[in-house]
This record gives C-alpha cells, structure tokens and sequence, in this order.
C-alpha cells in the first residue's frame, strides 16, 4: 500500500514535468524541417535512379522525419526552423550520381552514403559544406578526382573514401583530421614534400589507412608529432625508401601495416617505445640486415609478419619475452640457426601459428625440444632440412596443419602421427622418407573433413592460410606464404 503511494506520487511529478515541457513546446511554433534542405533533400532522391523507392521520403513535407535524416532545432529561442545535420543512408541501395544538391545542406555535420551503388565523380560544390565532420562514401563506385572537390572541407575530422574508383594525387589533407580512410582506390604519385609537412601537424589523427592504391616514391618520415596516431596501414602500393624511423613517436601505435611495397634497408625503429604494439606487418618489402632486436619489448604484439625480405642472422634471444605473440611468420627470409630459434620461440607460450618456410638452409631438424603444446600450424617447408621427422612433435597435439615439405628427411613417418587428432592438412611431400604409411594416418577423422578448421584459421589469423585451388574447384589448398 506505502509503495503504491509512492508510486502514484513519483506518476504526479512526472506528469507534472511533461506538462511543463509541453507547455515549453507550444510556445514555440510547431517546427518543419528548413525549406532550403527539403528541396535539397528532395533533388538529391529525384536524382537517384532507384531514388525514394528505397527509402520512403514522400510522407509529408516535415524532412525531419524521413528515414536516415537527423534535424536540429534552431534553438528554443530562434524563430528559425531545423536544419538537417545528418543523413545516414548507408546500405540503402542508392544508385545514380551524387547530386550537387548536397552541397546545399549547409549544416550538414555527418553524411554517410557508405555501401550503395553511388557513381560518376563528385560534385565541386562540397566545399560549401563548411562544417562537415564526418563524410562516408566507402563502398561505391565513383570516379574521378576527390581531394579537388572536397578541398573546402575546413571541418572535416572522418574521412572514408574507400573502396571506389577515385584516382589522381593525395593533394591536400584536412588540419582537422582524426581519422583518414581511402583505402582500395586508384590514387597515384607521390606523397609531396608540401604535403608531407602538412600530414607531420596532424596532432589528433589516430587512424591512416592508404592501403590498396599506387602510392609510390619514398614513405614520408612525418610521424614525429603525431603522438595519438593507432593505426598506419598503407600495404599493397608501391612505397620505397626506408622504414620511416619518426613512427618510434607514436607512442600509441597498435596497428603497423606496410606489407606488400618495396621498402628497403634494415628494420630500423627504435620499437621499445612502441609498447601498445600489437600487429607488425612489413612482409613482401626489400628490408634487409637482422630482425630488430627492440621489438622484444612490445608485450602486447601479438601478430608478427616480416616474411618474404632479405632478413638474415637469427631470433633473437630476446624474443623470448614476446608473451603476448600468436601469429609469426618468417617465411621466405635468409634466418639461420633453427634449433636456437626453436628454443627462444618455444617460450612463447601463446604462439599459434608459426611460418618460418624458406629459412635455414641446409640445417639439422632438431631432434628434441619442448614446448609448443598451443601450436595449431607449423610451416617448416622448403628449408633443405636434414634429419628425421622428430617425435617432440607429438606434444603439438593441438597441431592442425603440418608442413615439413621441400625438405631431405629420412626416416620413417612415425606412427604417432595418426594420433594428432586435429591434423587436417599434412605435407612431407618431397623428402627422402622411406617405409611404410602408417594405418593411423587414413583414419584421421579432420583430415576427411576440413571445413570448420579453415574457417577458423583464416578468421582467427586475418591471414588466409586457405585459398581456392582455382576458381572453379571448391578444394583448398595452404597458401604457403
Ligand atoms: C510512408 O508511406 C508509405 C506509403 O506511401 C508507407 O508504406 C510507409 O510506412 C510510410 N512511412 C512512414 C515512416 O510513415
Ligand atoms: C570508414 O572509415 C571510418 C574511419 O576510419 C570508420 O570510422 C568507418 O567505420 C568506415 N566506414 C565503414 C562503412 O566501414
Ligand atoms: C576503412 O574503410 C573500410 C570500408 O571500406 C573498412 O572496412 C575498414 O575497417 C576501415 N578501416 C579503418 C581502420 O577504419
Ligand atoms: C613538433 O612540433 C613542434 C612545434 O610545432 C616542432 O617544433 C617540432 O620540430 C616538431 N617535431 C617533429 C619531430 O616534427
Ligand atoms: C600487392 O600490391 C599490388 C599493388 O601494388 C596488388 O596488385 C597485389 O594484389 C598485392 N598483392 C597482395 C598479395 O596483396
Ligand atoms: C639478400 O642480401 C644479400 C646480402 O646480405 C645479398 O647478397 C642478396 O643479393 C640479397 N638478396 C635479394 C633477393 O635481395
Ligand atoms: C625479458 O624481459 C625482462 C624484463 O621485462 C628482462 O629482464 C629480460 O632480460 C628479458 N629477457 C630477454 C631474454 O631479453
Ligand atoms: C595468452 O592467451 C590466453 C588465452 O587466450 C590469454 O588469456 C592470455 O592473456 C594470453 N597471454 C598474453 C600474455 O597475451
Ligand atoms: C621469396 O623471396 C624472393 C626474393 O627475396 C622472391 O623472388 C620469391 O618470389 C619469394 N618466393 C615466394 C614463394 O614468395
Ligand atoms: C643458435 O642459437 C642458440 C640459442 O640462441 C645459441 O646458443 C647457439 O650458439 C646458436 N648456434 C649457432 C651455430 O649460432
Ligand atoms: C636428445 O635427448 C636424448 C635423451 O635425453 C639424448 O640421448 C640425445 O643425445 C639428444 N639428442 C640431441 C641431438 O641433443
Ligand atoms: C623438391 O624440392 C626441391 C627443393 O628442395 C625443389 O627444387 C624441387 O623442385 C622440388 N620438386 C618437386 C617435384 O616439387
């Protein structure tokens, strides 16, 4: 009976409350979106070849309240109407050109037109949208040009472009910048020395994503002051020159993506100041000299790739203290010494995966080690290895793809390898194996079926291990990277 009191008592002062808010509101006259962006708002479906079928904006002349438009009011004490701020139509199916109506949309704050079916070159007209801050077209089809028409853009703090068909030159940057995105187009040229001093004064930017465009000409060493930068991933272009060194400044840095250039000279970072590092990627470039000694002191670098350099001289000792590593490739590189190098990694107790193909030249296998019981890929192939297939291997029980192709073992294959119960993928093609296959072999329950298993390699990597044979088949086949 107290409670239900209180209960009705809370009811009164709530509605109490409401009525003085809708009191407020009736003071002011009933708000309609701003005549100005409704008939912008209006060109800009008429314009679209599917445009309002999607997304229904023919209920009534209030903008407002179309779907994916976000208003806001002129203020309470402002006679002025609401002004569209926002218009997210992302995934609406959108096909046709981007109308120069847009540009009318002067309050515009945040416009995201991301997954459609958006084409032709954008307007000229973007620089009226003078205070834009997020702008999404990623995953369309537009051409042409867009650092000209978006140049105005003062505001500007997101920018995600890609996935398009844009082209021509990186010719200016936004001093504003928190996160650039313009990965997956047709960009060309260099990084100008004009531009480049414009990048090195990005004080917020923490996001820089260039990836998948042809890019060339030496990497801007800009980073010197860019202490929230996060992520650079600028892969797949045609970069030269060397690792820029001024990266050791950000101290932030958790994702370092430049596989697939042709950067050069030794892996010269001083990364003991990189201790939020936590995936390194620099394979497929020309860096040569040792594997850097510093990177030891990143504890949070769980995934390492420097495959396919010219990187020669052994693992560090050091690297030991890499407890956080999961992902490690090496492959196709000039390293020496696998035994020591076994013996370092082996402490690594959370390594999943480890690639270290094309190294070792010539060396023994070792023939007794410890360690690896989380290990769920060993690639060891085409090192012109010697010695016999070792029996430590059996204490990778969780072992699910094993290469040790390419090599000169002898021997036997052990019995034991039709205990490994994960095994779905198995190579020692090409060795000098001798005797019989052992029985254990043909009943591997993984090795029959393999699709839960390649799943969740590549997903858990964000590497595929698997590709497809060719087009047509449905078999996959180790991508020996
Ligand atoms: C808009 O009108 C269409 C019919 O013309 C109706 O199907 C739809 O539900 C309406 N949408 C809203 C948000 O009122
Ligand atoms: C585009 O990039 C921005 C900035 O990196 C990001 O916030 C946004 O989620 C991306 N958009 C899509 C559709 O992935
Ligand atoms: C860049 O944009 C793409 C959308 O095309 C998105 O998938 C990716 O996550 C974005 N990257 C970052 C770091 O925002
Ligand atoms: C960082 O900015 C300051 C002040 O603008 C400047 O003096 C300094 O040279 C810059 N440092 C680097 C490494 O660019
Ligand atoms: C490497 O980059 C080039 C463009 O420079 C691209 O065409 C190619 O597909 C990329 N390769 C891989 C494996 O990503
Ligand atoms: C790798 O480096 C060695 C010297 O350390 C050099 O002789 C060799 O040509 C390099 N190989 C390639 C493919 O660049
Ligand atoms: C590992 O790190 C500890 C301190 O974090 C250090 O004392 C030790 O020398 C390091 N080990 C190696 C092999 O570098
Ligand atoms: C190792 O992996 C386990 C399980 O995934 C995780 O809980 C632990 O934090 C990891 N250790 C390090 C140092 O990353
Ligand atoms: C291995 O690296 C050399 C250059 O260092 C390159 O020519 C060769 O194509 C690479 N092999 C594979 C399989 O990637
Ligand atoms: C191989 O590495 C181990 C451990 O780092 C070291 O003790 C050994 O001397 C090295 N062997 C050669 C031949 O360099
Ligand atoms: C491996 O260990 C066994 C037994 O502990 C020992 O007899 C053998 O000599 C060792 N082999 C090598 C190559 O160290
Ligand atoms: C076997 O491996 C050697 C390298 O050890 C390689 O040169 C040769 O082409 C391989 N043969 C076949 C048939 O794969």
């Amino acid at each position: 009976m107290v409670i239900r009191e209180s209960n009705f008592l809370n009811f009164g002062f709530l509605a109490a409350w409401f009525f003085c808010l809708s009191s407020l509101s009736i003071a002011t006259p009933t708000q309609n979106c701003n005549p100005n962006d409704y008939s912008a708002l209006k060109e800009f479906a008429n314009q679209l070849i599917n445009g309002p079928v999607k997304f229904s904006w023919s209920n009534g002349t209030d903008c407002c309240k179309w779907d994916g438009v976000v208003c806001e009011d002129g203020g309470i004490m402002s006679s002025s109407s609401n002004r569209v701020v926002m218009l997210r139509l992302s995934g609406k199916g959108l096909k046709g050109r981007v109308s120069e109506s847009l540009c009318k949309l002067d309050h515009l704050k945040s416009l995201d037109l991301s997954h459609n079916y958006l084409e032709g070159r954008l307007p000229l007209e973007f620089s009226n949208l003078k205070q834009l801050e997020v702008l999404d077209f990623s995953h369309n089809m537009l051409v042409g040009p867009a650092f000209g028409p978006i140049a105005g853009l003062k505001s500007i703090r997101s920018l995600n472009l890609s996935s398009n068909s844009f082209s021509g030159n990186l010719i200016g940057i936004f001093p504003k910048l928190v996160a650039l995105n313009i990965s997956n187009n047709l960009f060309t040229g260099e990084i100008s020395s004009k531009l480049s001093v414009k990048i090195s004064k990005l004080s917020n930017l923490k996001t820089f994503v260039l990836c998948g465009n042809r890019f060339s000409g030496c990497f801007p060493n800009v980073f010197g002051n860019l202490t929230e930068l996060e992520q650079l991933v600028a892969h797949s272009n045609s970069f030269s020159g060397p690792l820029p060194s001024s990266l050791a400044f950000c101290p932030k840095l958790c994702v370092l993506d430049l596989q697939n250039n042709s950067l050069s000279g030794p892996i010269d970072l001083d990364f003991s100041r990189l201790s939020n590092l936590c995936s390194l990627d620099l394979a497929s470039n020309r860096f040569s000299g040792p594997l850097p000694e510093s990177l030891s002191s990143c504890h949070e670098l769980k995934i390492l790739s420097l495959a396919k350099n010219n990187l020669t001289g052994q693992i560090p000792q050091s690297y030991a203290n890499l407890s956080s590593l999961t992902f490690l490739s090496l492959s196709n590189n000039s390293l020496v010494n696998l035994s020591g190098s076994l013996s370092v990694l082996k402490r690594c107790k959370n390594l999943t995966t480890l690639i270290l193909t094309k190294n070792f030249h010539g060396e023994e296998i070792p023939e007794n080690m410890t360690g690896f019981e989380n290990l769920l890929i060993l690639a060891l192939g085409n090192c012109g290895l010697n010695g016999r297939i070792p029996n430590w291997l059996f204490n990778c029980r969780k072992l699910q793809v094993l290469d040790l192709s390419w090599n000169h073992l002898e021997g036997n294959i052990p019995s034991w390898i039709g205990r490994m119960e994960d095994l779905f993928y198995l190579d020692f093609s090409n060795n000098s194996l001798t005797g019989e296959i052992p029985k254990g072999i043909t009943e591997l329950e993984s090795l029959i079926s393999v699709k839960s298993y390649t799943y969740s390699l590549n997903t858990s990597t964000g590497i595929p291990l698997f590709v497809k044979r060719n087009q047509s088949s449905s078999g996959l086949q180790y991508n020996q990277a």
